[in-house]
């Protein structure tokens, strides 16, 4: 379960440091979201930023590069700081190198967009409506947040994800006074893999150690790791989908080095990578999600995520992460857990305890606190992040297939999808599904209950137990 093991891969061959470039205007696309109260939902003019690492990143003087393919100009860049000071973050051309465009409420994530340069995969933060300088911050105890989403074009391998990243508000420029670009250039992100492929962290590069990746010609690695609380909302292709919240000590962002960025020891880390997941495949109802099935992955679907607070409040701790889907027009339940000595069909940390043991897991979910310091997170309010990736470290087997590979596919919690042990290599989904995409639409959030129709149980054959 390397949830989000962002192996960065985009490519490009420079951005502009952090300090924020001006050869190309930085024009965020337009997105639509609703926000909710029991008397309705209202739709706000917010739009949507890529992340830095995605930039041109030039030298401020004579626009020569500053990173090319996966490594540092180390004359521009001889430490992090120099680094800093002489390079630019540049604006995006959205739509003709990234492969990212919206129209109305929707949002397309290509996977791979061929112009001067290839572009793989995308990850973009959702502004705050009327903002060009602030993420939006989402605060939802005791609320909910739903979403629609088309994954009939994202094959095995691929992930178009929707998350919540504990990112600092303004990209960490008040925290960093050499960070200059900001959340209007898709600065600061963080989460719960520690990533180390992020080029700048706390407005300094991470040049220092920089070792290009053996297997992506557009990414690398640092000394340093970019930590924070992360809930993966949706994890997806076609074939699978796990939601997983994934706890850290420390609040909003924590560079880390070493063994807290579980270097050498993933469970000495500041935050839980594995996660708490829940996939309903894992969990033992092969039938649930899929080409033709319960939840059918040919058509778009509306996903509803709650957060149950434990008093019924915004104050509450997080006891329960709820999920449902609606599907033409029926509401279903989440598939009830299959597998023996795990019951329920939603995340409580009872059902992680029970699923651990089960499947033989380590306890990090528990040991960094479970629900309660996820809860934290949701309370002191996270950054939307919305992507579209392929794997570099494990193939995205740990979403869809057997996985680890070593273990026994018919032992619990080892099968995860349909997709082969062989899938997911990237070299062979970045060829043979360049043309893949991601299409999430209809963001909107409020109170339980304010942004969907429940169908009462029973009002529906379909209807499952909720
Ligand atoms: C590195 O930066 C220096 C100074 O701007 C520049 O002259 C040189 O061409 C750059 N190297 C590459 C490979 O871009």
């Amino acid at each position: 379960m390397l949830t989000a093991a962002f192996a960065f891969s985009a490519l490009l061959v420079s951005a502009r440091a952090q300090l924020a470039g001006t050869l190309k205007t930085e024009t965020h696309p337009s997105l639509t979201v609703s926000t909710c109260t029991s008397s309705g939902c209202r739709t706000q003019a917010a739009s949507i930023v890529i992340d830095a690492n995605w930039r041109w990143l030039h030298n401020k003087v004579g626009y020569t590069n500053c990173y090319t393919g996966n490594e540092f100009n180390t004359t521009v860049c001889p430490d992090g700081k120099a680094c800093a000071q002489n390079c630019m973050l540049e604006g995006a051309d959205y739509s003709g190198v990234y492969g990212i465009t919206t129209s109305g409420n929707s949002l397309k994530l290509n996977f791979v967009t061929k112009g001067e340069n290839t572009n793989v995969g995308s990850r973009t933060y959702l502004m705050a409506p009327g903002s060009q300088t602030k993420y939006q911050m989402l605060k939802l105890m005791n609320q909910e947040f739903t979403f629609d989403v088309d994954v009939s074009n994202l094959p095995c391998g691929l992930n178009g994800a929707l998350y919540f990243s504990e990112m600092a508000e303004d990209g960490g420029m008040a925290k960093s006074a050499t960070n200059k670009a900001g959340a209007k250039f898709g600065t600061g992100y963080c989460d719960a893999q520690c990533p180390r492929d992020i080029k700048f962290i706390n407005g300094e590069a991470n040049s220092v150690g920089w070792e290009p990746s053996a297997n992506d010609k557009n990414a690398g690695g640092g000394k340093y790791g970019s930590c924070c609380t992360e809930m993966d909302i949706w994890e997806a292709n076609s074939i699978s989908t796990a939601y997983t919240p994934h706890p850290c000590s420390g609040s909003g962002l924590v560079r880390c080095e070493g063994t807290d960025c579980g270097i050498g020891a993933r469970y000495s880390a500041l935050c839980d990578a594995d996660g708490c997941d829940f996939n309903s495949y894992r969990m033992g109802d092969t039938e649930f999600y899929g080409p033709g099935k319960t939840i059918d992955t040919n058509k778009k679907m509306t996903v509803v995520t709650q957060f149950i607070s434990t008093d019924g409040t915004a104050n509450g701790d997080l006891k329960e992460i709820k999920r449902f889907y609606v599907q033409n027009g029926v509401t279903f339940a989440n598939s009830q857990s299959m597998i023996e000595g795990v019951s329920g069909n939603s995340i409580t940390d009872e059902f992680c305890t029970a699923q651990k043991s089960a499947f033989g897991d380590m306890t990090a979910f528990t040991d960094k606190g479970g629900l309660k310091t996820m809860g934290k997170a949701i309370k002191n309010g996270m950054v939307l992040v919305m992507s579209i990736w392929d794997d570099h470290t494990a193939n995205m087997l740990w979403l869809n297939s057997p996985y680890p590979p070593d273990k026994d596919p018919s032992a619990p919690g080892v099968s995860r999808g349909s997709c082969s042990a062989d899938s997911g290599k990237p070299e062979v989904v970045e060829s043979e599904s360049a043309s893949a995409s991601v299409t999430f639409s209809n963001v909107k959030w409020g109170p339980i209950g304010s942004t969907f129709k429940a169908l009462a149980a029973g009002s529906t054959g379909k209807f499952r137990k909720m």
